[in-house]
């Protein structure tokens, strides 16, 4: 039996969980919800979503992994014996659902950066990313060829993943992030700082900040809003109830979640300077209005940016280099997380050797990673981005309360977290497991549900949506089940 390794350092581990959080989520996507959501106005249902769902459900989620010293399938087990499953399904889907194809995307980044030497890009970024970079099939079952220099990158990416995570908690992550997180800092803050001296860049942080209050009445800022929360604090994904399983016996679980919180909302805030103020230099350069600069998502990191990069006075290249670079930093620190969050679960349970784990699951990766670089692998990662994330994250955090609140109880859990933390919680707390968490989180899974329904999500034939989108949800699900039915290795008073 391996024994149980634990941080070194608190700040280890809260380097670890910072990195777990931080990742591609808060680069690109929340300043785009920003300005599409109102600007500064945003702030608001961000805020709420993170202290009425995202802080609580991570203080419940740092509290069961330290309280069990389990991974998310040994903590929901030993909740009780029918509630093992919960934590098996996003130990799979955090996985195969979201590091392969979080994966292929740090594959195009590292790309980038190798683009960026020569501002291969041209005067077209989006003919660029689009076709020749993806080439891009005409149809969704059209896969056409992997691409080699996507899979080249996805190798070198895997190779990353692998040997941080053969490595172990103090050696690998744990080190890892010790080196990633003060360099992200960094070069975000060059990036900042070029991007305010340029001329143009008030106008895209006004973009980016102007508040626009009237956006609040539409439900779909608030949903975008407890996403991202979910997404970028890596809720539900069995990643951070494995992480506080390797805290120490004393640990201040209340302050700790509080820390990651803020640092990760802290550093969207700030990586938004960065991004925004580029684009209102490139608009005010090409005389272009924001429709035509600002992109969602992709566009913004693959086309948006590489057209300002193009365009700044000096120091181009370099600062191609520092984007991309800052990219995979943010997102390598994610991706292992995730498997990390399976590792834990595999282990627990089966007392299997991490190294044959890490294997395996770096070759399914590469596998899995192949259909990823062909020409529709596009549109495969965006279906199964949008489907995990609005449903298996939304259910996992559902279940989550519920069983925790309900089951094992909020009361009890709240005391144990406030026998050991600084920071003292309130009934307040319960309130939110039991009953508020729940009810929100209903809400959001039937509005994106009726959403997709009214609207055929990104226009995607309908057997792609049901095989493909709908598939990777009920897949996960299947495989977890499977994990969940099988017989544990480990002793039955271990257990208890
Ligand atoms: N939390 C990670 C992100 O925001 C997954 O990208």
């Amino acid at each position: 039996m391996e024994t149980k390794e634990e941080w070194k350092s608190r700040v280890g581990f809260l380097m670890a969980a910072i990195g777990s959080a931080i990742g591609l989520g808060n680069i690109w996507r929340f300043s785009y919800l920003c300005y599409k959501n109102g600007g500064g106005a945003f702030l608001i249902p961000y805020l709420v979503a993170l202290f009425t769902a995202g802080i609580p459900l991570l203080i419940l989620e740092y509290g069961i992994g330290h309280r069990f010293r389990g991974s998310a399938v040994l903590s929901f087990r030993k909740i009780g014996k029918k509630w093992e499953w919960i934590g098996w399904w996003p130990s799979i889907f955090a996985v195969l659902g979201i590091a392969f194809y979080y994966t292929v995307i740090l594959a195009w980044c590292l790309d980038y950066i190798w683009y960026s030497l020569t501002l291969k890009w041209g005067s077209n970024p989006s003919a660029f990313f689009f076709h020749q970079h993806l080439n891009l099939s005409k149809g969704f079952w059209n896969l056409g060829h992997p691409s080699t220099i996507i899979f080249t990158a996805l190798i070198v990416i895997w190779i990353l993943n692998w040997f941080i995570e053969l490595r172990g908690i103090q050696r690998g992550i744990e080190l890892a992030c010790k080196i990633f997180i003060p360099l992200l800092v960094v070069l975000i803050t060059i990036l900042v700082i070029r991007g305010v001296t340029l001329p143009g860049s008030g106008k895209g942080i006004a973009w980016y900040l102007k508040p626009d209050f009237s956006h609040l009445t539409n439900p779909r800022v608030w949903l975008d809003a407890y996403g991202q929360i979910f997404f970028s604090l890596s809720i539900a994904m069995a990643t951070m109830i494995a992480y506080a399983s390797y805290l120490p016996k004393k640990a201040d679980v209340t302050g700790n979640a509080l820390i990651t919180a803020f640092a990760n909302s802290g550093f969207s805030l700030f990586a938004g300077f960065a991004v925004f103020s580029t684009l209102g230099f490139i608009s005010v350069q090409q005389n272009l209005p924001p429709s035509e600069v600002v992109k969602s998502g992709f566009g913004l990191a693959f086309v948006a940016y590489p057209q300002a990069i193009s365009a700044m006075p000096f120091g181009a290249r370099a600062f191609g280099v520092i984007f991309f670079t800052a990219l995979v930093i943010a997102g390598l620190s994610s991706s292992i997380s995730m498997i990390e969050g399976l590792v834990a679960s595999l282990i627990d349970k089966f007392q299997w050797k991490r190294r044959r784990i890490i294997h395996v699951i770096t070759l399914l990766g590469l596998l899995v990673g192949v259909v990823y670089t062909t020409g529709s692998g596009y549109y495969f990662l965006d279906l199964i981005d949008h489907f995990i994330s609005s449903y298996s994250l939304i259910l996992v955090g559902l279940f989550e309360a519920v069983v925790v609140g309900w089951v094992y109880k909020a009361s009890n859990l709240r005391e144990e977290i406030n026998q050991i933390s600084n920071i003292k919680i309130g009934r307040w707390w319960d309130f939110m497991i039991k009953y508020f968490i729940p009810i929100v989180l209903t809400v959001i899974f039937v509005f994106s549900l009726k959403a997709d329904f009214v609207q055929k999500y990104g226009n995607y034939p309908l057997a792609a949506i049901l095989f493909v989108g709908i598939g990777s949800v009920v897949v996960t699900f299947i495989i977890g089940f499977f994990f969940y039915k099988s017989k544990w290795k480990k002793s039955g008073e271990l257990l208890h």
